[in-house]
C-alpha cells in the first residue's frame, strides 16, 4: 500500500510489483481489527484502505529502478471511478498493466461486481475502450460450472490480458469459542478467507478458466500458495504466474526468494526443463 511496502517488493525476489487496489479518493478502510491470522490461513475485512489512485501513479517513476513490471490494482467504487482512474493512469509510462479488481467482498453496501454478470459485461465494455495498456481482471471464486461458463464467455469477448483467480473467499466467519467473539470487527466478523482454506477452490477456478478462456488470456493463480509445491500445483492447473497474499502477509518479502528456490528445486526433482512441459498438464483419473 505504501511506497515503503512497494519499494520492499522492488528489492525482493518477486517478479512484479503489484499495488494495493486503489480507489478514486484515499480510504481509511474498515475499523480494526480487520485482519487475523488463522490456523490454516487468514481472514480479512480491510475495506480497501489505500492512498488514492494518484499516489499509485506518483509512485511509478520511483519504482522504475527495480526493472520489474509495476501493476496497479484498481477497485473504483463505481464504473465512473474506474474509468477516471484507468484513463488518468494510462498516460504514465512506468505502469506496465492494470489489474481491475471486480471482487472485493469487504466494502459495506457494495456487492462484488464479479458475481453480477451484466454489470461485469458493462464494466469491461467501457473500461477496455479507454486504455491501451494490458488489463486483467481479479475474479471472485466461482462454485458452479454454469457460472464459470457465463463469466468465461464475457471475458473471451474482451481484449483482456489476464485474470487473477481468486480473490479471497468472501464472507467467512471465524470465531473464538473462549471469548465467544468473532476475530475481526467489521461486518459482524464476516470477512474474506485466504491461505490454505481456499487453495482447492483457487485451483479449481484456475483449472476451469484454463479450459474455458482464450489461450492468449494468462491466468495468475492466487489462493493458498505457501510453498514451491503449491506453485507447481497452480502451474499444472494452467496458471502462468502466482500471486501470494496470506504467506506474504505472514512472512514478509522473504517469502518470494523461498518460493522461487523451492519451485525451482521441485521442477528439477521432476526432471522438468521448461514451464511449458507442465503448464496445464493436470492428469485426471480415467479408470
Ligand atoms: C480489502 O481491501 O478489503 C481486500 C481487497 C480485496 O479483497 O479485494
Amino acid at each position: 500500500m505504501t511506497i515503503d511496502e512497494l519499494t520492499s517488493l522492488g528489492e525482493s525476489q518477486s517478479s512484479v510489483i503489484l499495488s494495493k487496489s486503489c480507489t478514486l479518493l484515499p480510504r481509511e478502510g474498515n475499523p480494526e481489527p480487520r485482519y487475523c491470522d488463522l490456523p490454516h490461513g487468514s481472514i480479512n475485512s480491510m475495506g480497501l484502505p489505500n492512498l488514492g489512485y494518484q499516489k499509485y501513479g506518483e509512485f511509478a517513476p520511483l519504482l522504475k529502478k527495480y526493472n520489474k513490471p509495476y501493476f496497479v490494482s484498481v477497485s473504483g467504487l463505481s464504473l465512473a471511478d474506474n474509468i477516471k482512474i484507468i484513463s488518468d493512469l494510462s498516460d504514465i509510462q512506468e505502469i506496465a498493466a492494470f489489474e481491475l479488481n471486480l471482487s472485493c467482498p469487504n466494502v459495506i453496501g457494495k456487492p462484488q461486481v464479479g458475481y453480477d454478470f451484466n454489470q461485469t459485461r458493462q464494466v469491461l465494455g467501457e473500461v477496455m475502450r479507454i486504455t491501451k495498456k494490458p488489463l486483467g481482471v481479479k475474479l471472485p471464486p466461482y462454485f458452479d460450472f454454469a457460472h464459470f461458463e457465463e463469466m468465461a464467455k464475457i471475458l473471451n469477448n474482451h481484449k483482456i490480458s489476464f485474470v487473477s483467480c481468486i480473490n479471497s473467499l468472501g464472507n467467512g466467519l471465524f470465531i473464538d469459542a473462549d471469548s465467544e467473539k468473532a476475530v475481526i470487527k467489521p461486518k459482524g466478523g464476516f470477512g474474506g478467507l485466504g491461505g490454505e482454506y481456499v487453495k482447492p477452490t483457487a485451483l479449481a477456478n484456475v483449472r476451469k478458466f484454463y479450459e474455458l478462456l482464450r489461450k492468449d488470456i494468462a491466468i495468475i493463480g492466487v489462493g493458498g500458495i505457501a510453498t514451491g509445491r503449491d506453485a507447481f500445483e497452480f502451474l499444472l492447473c494452467g496458471a502462468s504466474a502466482a500471486q501470494v497474499g496470506t504467506a506474504y502477509q505472514q512472512q514478509g518479502t522473504a517469502v518470494f526468494a523461498r518460493l522461487e528456490k523451492e519451485f525451482a528445486a521441485f521442477l528439477e526433482k521432476k526432471g522438468c526443463h521448461s514451464l511449458d512441459e507442465v503448464k496445464g498438464k493436470l492428469k485426471t483419473i480415467n479408470n
